[in-house]
C-alpha cells in the first residue's frame, strides 16, 4: 500500500486506513488481522468504539513490527477534563497493548453537551505527545471556529481534523480552511455509508474502468489528498477497497464525482450535535 501522507508535525500516515465503527471486540480481531494480510497497515479505532482490545489482539498477533503499523484511537466526549482526559489515554494504550498511539484525536468538540472542555482535553493530547505516549494528535469534527480556539491554549496545530467527507458531502467549505492552516482531512464514512456507491455516475465510472464503485470512490479521495479510512468487515471487500492502486481517474472523472456534491450530510452536524 505505498501513498502515504506527511502530516504537519512530520509524522507520515498512510494514506489509506481500515475503519472499525460498528466492528463488535471480538470481530475485530479477525476484521484487522484480514486487512493486514491484505496490506492495510494503518487501523481507525476510538474509545467509544468498544473494540480497542480487540484491535490490539489483533496487532499483537499479526507479528508485524510495531512501527510498521499506524493505530489511531479517539478520545471520548466525556473524558475532555484533565484527569479523565489522562486516564482514558492509560486506558486506552492498557486496552491496545501499545506503548504509545500513532494519533490521537478528540473525537467531537461536543459544544452543547460540555462547553469548551475540549480545550482542556487539547493541552492534556500536548502532554502526552510530549512524554511520547503519542506521536501525532489532532481533531475530529472540529469546525473552523473550533480549530481557531485550539489556539488559545497552545501552538500546536492539529495535524489532521477527520470529518465526514464522500462524494454527496465532499466538504468544499471545510477543505480550504484545513488547506489554508495546514491540517489533513482525514474522511470517516468516505463511501457515504455505502449510499454514494448506488450513484449513477460513479457506477458509470466504475464500469469504464472496469472497478467497482467502491474502488472508485476510495481513489477519488486519494487523488485529493484526503487520508481515507472505508470501514468494512467482510473479506472479499476489504482487499476490493485496499486494491486501488494501479488505476487512475482522469480529470473529467474527478471533477464528475466532484459534481456530486448536494451539501447533505449523514452524521451529526459538530456544531449542535448534543451528545
Ligand atoms: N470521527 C467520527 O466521528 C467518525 C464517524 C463515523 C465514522 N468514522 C470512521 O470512519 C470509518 C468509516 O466510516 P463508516 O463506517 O461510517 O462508513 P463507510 O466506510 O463509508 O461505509 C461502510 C459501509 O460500506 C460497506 N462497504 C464497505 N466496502 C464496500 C464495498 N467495497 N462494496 C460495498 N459496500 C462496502 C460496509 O459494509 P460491510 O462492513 O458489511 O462490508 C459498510 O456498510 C468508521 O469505521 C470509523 O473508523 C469516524
Amino acid at each position: 500500500m505505498p501513498a502515504a501522507i506527511r502530516l504537519n508535525d512530520g509524522v507520515e500516515i498512510p494514506q489509506l486506513g481500515l475503519g472499525v465503527w460498528q466492528v463488535g471486540d471480538e470481530e475485530a480481531t479477525d476484521v484487522v488481522l484480514t486487512a493486514f494480510e491484505a496490506g492495510y497497515r494503518h487501523v481507525d479505532s476510538a474509545q467509544g468504539y468498544a473494540n480497542e482490545a480487540g484491535v490490539g489482539r489483533a496487532i499483537a498477533r499479526s507479528g508485524l513490527p510495531r512501527d510498521q503499523i499506524f493505530l489511531t484511537t479517539k478520545l471520548t466526549n466525556e473524558f475532555h477534563k484533565r484527569d479523565d482526559a489522562r486516564r482514558a489515554t492509560e486506558a486506552s494504550l492498557e486496552k491496545l497493548g501499545l506503548d504509545y498511539i500513532d494519533l490521537y484525536l478528540i473525537h467531537w468538540p461536543a459544544v452543547i453537551r460540555y462547553g469548551e472542555t475540549y480545550l482542556e482535553a487539547w493541552e492534556v493530547l500536548n502532554e502526552v505527545k510530549a512524554e511520547g505516549l503519542v506521536r501525532s494528535i489532532g481533531v475530529s469534527n472540529f469546525n473552523p471556529d473550533h480549530l481557531d480556539r485550539l489556539l488559545t491554549v497552545s501552538d500546536t496545530v492539529p495535524s489532521v481534523d477527520q470529518v465526514e467527507c464522500h462524494p454527496t458531502f465532499s466538504r468544499t467549505d471545510l477543505a480550504p480552511e484545513l488547506a489554508r492552516r495546514g491540517i489533513a482531512l482525514e474522511a470517516w464514512s468516505p463511501l457515504g455509508q455505502a449510499r454514494d456507491l448506488q450513484d449513477g455516475a460513479i457506477g458509470a465510472i466504475a464500469a469504464d474502468l472496469g472497478r467497482t464503485a467502491a474502488q472508485v470512490v476510495i481513489r477519488w479521495h486519494l487523488q485529493k489528498g484526503n487520508i481515507v479510512i472505508p470501514k468494512s468487515v467482510t473479506p472479499s471487500r476489504i482487499a476490493e477497497n485496499a486494491d486501488v492502486f494501479s488505476f487512475e481517474l482522469s480529470p473529467d472523472q474527478m471533477a464528475t464525482i466532484d459534481g456530486l456534491d448536494s451539501g447533505n450530510r449523514i452524521g451529526p452536524d459538530p456544531a449542535t450535535a448534543t451528545f
